[in-house]
């Protein structure tokens, strides 16, 4: 595996791979990397010649009082890992690569405001413009033909696809399902702030969620009251819930029509810890 930390080195390499007509994927991260970051890789290896792995604690993505100090950096770990799975460069750059002119005079994007202020958005104002902001300069500072990211962030996802559609992008951008521990709490960095005792506690978000599945998979016209139920029984084990709903797919609205694909979404503090989890209900 190559490695690159400036502009210079990914562009020679990526020029290079696609004057021989390769294919290439990008899988952004910000590391402390466990299955989940590693089957987005195993999904690019999968269908692209060369992947390119990031590693960027973004700062303009962390709101006031939340972890960006804190965020764990476990470089080396993460460089045996991408090796093991077949990631052909991993580009870890730092600050004035990602933002030449410095934080303070760097260009910004805003999220749009429906899809951007409601659920993770609501408690993290700001959130997705550093998002869109960072993973927007990390397809200029790459130009990938496909780019890989997670459902376990299914909003950013969508505002995502949403950036590629606006500016007319030149990416693919691939969804790959989420990983699960074998009690169901979806893999995430921030897992690691739970101790055992909270970590199985905390995979009690992943069944309420399935139940509201099942619940709303059999009886669509009883989603607000799948949400409320699920809502309480979070409470009763021990749980902050800061939302769970269920969404329409594609834009995140309350369903309405019949056609709708639909997802529950939720959000919840167990402990100091905020949990994100979604799930597909048809
Ligand atoms: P990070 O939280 O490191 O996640 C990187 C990618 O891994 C995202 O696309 C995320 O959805 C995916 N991912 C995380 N946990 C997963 C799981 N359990 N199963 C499947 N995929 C999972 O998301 C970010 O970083 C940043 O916001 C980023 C897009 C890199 C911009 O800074």
């Amino acid at each position: 595996m190559q490695q690159a930390v400036d502009r210079e080195q990914v562009r020679a390499i990526v020029d290079g791979w696609r004057e021989s007509g390769s294919t290439i994927a990008l899988v952004p991260t910000m590391g402390n990397l466990h299955e989940g970051h590693l089957s987005l890789v195993r999904a690019a290896r999968s269908v692209a010649d060369c992947v390119v792995a990031t590693i960027y604690v973004n700062p303009t993505q962390f709101g006031e009082g939340e972890d960006y100090a804190s965020y764990p950096r476990t470089l080396d770990e993460d460089c045996r890992a991408l090796e093991s799975c077949g990631c052909d460069l991993l580009f870890a750059p730092g600050h004035p690569t990602v933002y030449p002119l410095g934080l303070e005079n760097s260009i910004r994007l805003l999220a749009p405001h429906d899809l951007s202020s409601i659920l993770e958005g609501r408690s993290r104002p700001g959130h997705f413009d550093g998002v869109l902001t960072v993973v927007a300069r990390l397809f200029n500072l790459v130009s990938p033909d496909l780019a890989f990211f997670g459902e376990k962030d299914f909003q950013q996802l969508l505002l995502i696809r949403h950036m590629v559609a606006d500016l007319s992008l030149p990416v693919r951008i691939v969804s790959v399902p989420t990983v699960r521990e074998s009690s169901g709490l979806a893999m995430s960095s921030r897992n690691n702030y739970l101790d055992p005792a909270h970590r199985a506690a905390a995979a009690r978000l992943s069944l309420v969620l399935a139940e509201v599945v099942d619940q709303v998979g059999r009886q669509r016209e009883n989603w607000a009251q799948a949400e409320r139920s699920a809502a309480s029984r979070l409470k009763d084990e021990g749980f902050k819930v800061d939302y769970v709903v269920v969404r329409t797919s594609d834009a995140l609205a309350k369903p309405s029509s019949a056609d709708d694909g639909l997802r529950v979404l939720a959000a919840a503090r167990f402990g100091n810890v905020r949990l994100i989890d979604n799930m597909k209900i048809f």
